[in-house]
């Protein structure tokens, strides 16, 4: 780890009795932790939102389907090959008699990425689901990237 900096905040009284009960029920051990866990989602939202069509990201995309839905596993089967390059891994649970539970582990461009989830999460008989979108560790701290000059 990086060296660590320490500062201090004021807050009211009632936010931070509010804040700390959130993160110990959310099994914080301290503020810090989950204070650097905020920061870090800050600046990966940020950093998503100031470059929304380039640059490699990593994520997850979680699907509720109907298999018996007409056509969909060919539907879902074609789109997967389609974007084989996102793709890292796929995770498929059976989770009753008619609906099933995929979990596609996805890295690649952030455009594509996109892409594909929406693409799938639209197809008739998926039920609901849900893309979360990352960056690599490292990438979440640094410096953003000023404008390329000429
Ligand atoms: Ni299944």
């Amino acid at each position: 780890m990086s060296d660590l900096s320490r500062f201090g905040v004021s807050a009211e009284e009632e936010l931070l009795q509010n804040f700390d009960r959130m993160i110990a029920g959310q099994g914080y051990a301290n503020r810090s932790e989950a204070l650097r866990d905020l920061m870090r989602d800050a600046l990966v939202k940020s950093k998503l939102e100031d470059a929304p069509e380039t640059g490699r990201v990593l994520g997850s995309l979680t699907l509720v389907y109907d298999h018996h839905a007409s056509d969909l596993n060919d539907k879902m089967n074609s789109l997967q090959h389609e974007y084989f390059n996102s793709i890292a891994s796929v995770l498929h649970v059976h989770i009753s008699q008619d609906d099933c539970l995929e979990v596609i582990v996805l890295r690649g461009e952030i455009s594509q990425v996109r892409a594909l989830a929406d693409a799938l999460l639209s197809l008739k008989g998926v039920k609901h689901g849900k893309l979360f979108v990352t960056l690599p560790a490292q990438e979440i701290v640094e410096p953003k990237k000023s404008a390329p000059k000429n």
